[in-house]
């Protein structure tokens, strides 16, 4: 399994040997085709872009999407401290791993007291998505995060460092 830059809904593609991985066997040959992406874009955001320590307190907007729900796990086993959003439906899963708040009935900006040091953004919000800027979500992300704390978005802008 692996990950490769563009087109790889084919039957066959070239791929450079160091971008794949020999599936594990705990993963169907569905789930490999799937997790690549999504978990390297998580890591990406959070161990590279920026280093995620433990103790952290971190919140991953779309706890429960592609991107967020990997994010949220390797937050989590990380030693991180983890806030989340996500829909009802999705909350058992996000709740196992840390706090969250269904964003269609509560501002999660009013409920977070305690300043972020990393904020995730991966949420499809239609008012953002393609924008290039930082719509609702993107101003109150910044209002829960510390000085000095980063705010990375996988969606529409790149990462932003605060002060
Ligand atoms: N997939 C990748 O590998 C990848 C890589 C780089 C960048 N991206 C970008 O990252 C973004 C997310 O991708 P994805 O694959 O993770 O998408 P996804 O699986 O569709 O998850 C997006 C989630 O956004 C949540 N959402 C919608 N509106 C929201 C709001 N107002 N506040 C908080 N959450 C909201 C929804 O959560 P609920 O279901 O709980 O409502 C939805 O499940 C996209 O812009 C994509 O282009 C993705």
């Amino acid at each position: 399994m692996g990950m490769v830059q563009m087109g790889s809904c084919m039957d066959y593609v070239a791929v450079e040997e160091d971008l794949l991985t020999v599936i594990p066997e705990s993963l169907s040959f569905e789930e490999a085709g799937a997790a690549p992406t999504v978990a390297l874009t998580a890591w990406q955001a959070l161990f590279e872009h920026d280093r995620l320590q433990p103790g952290q307190l971190i919140l991953v907007q779309a706890g429960a999407g592609g991107v967020g729900h990997a994010a949220v796990q390797m937050a989590k086993q990380h030693g991180a401290y983890v806030i989340a959003t996500a829909r009802d439906y999705n909350h058992d899963f996000v709740k196992g791993l840390g706090e969250v708040f269904n964003y269609t009935k509560v501002d999660f900006a009013t409920q977070i007291t305690d300043p972020v040091d990393i904020v995730l953004d991966s949420a499809m919000d239609q008012s953002t998505f393609g924008t290039g800027v930082p719509g609702e979500i993107g101003k109150k992300n910044y209002s829960v995060i510390k000085d000095g704390g980063t705010y990375i978005s996988v969606v529409a802008f790149g990462k932003v460092w605060m002060k």
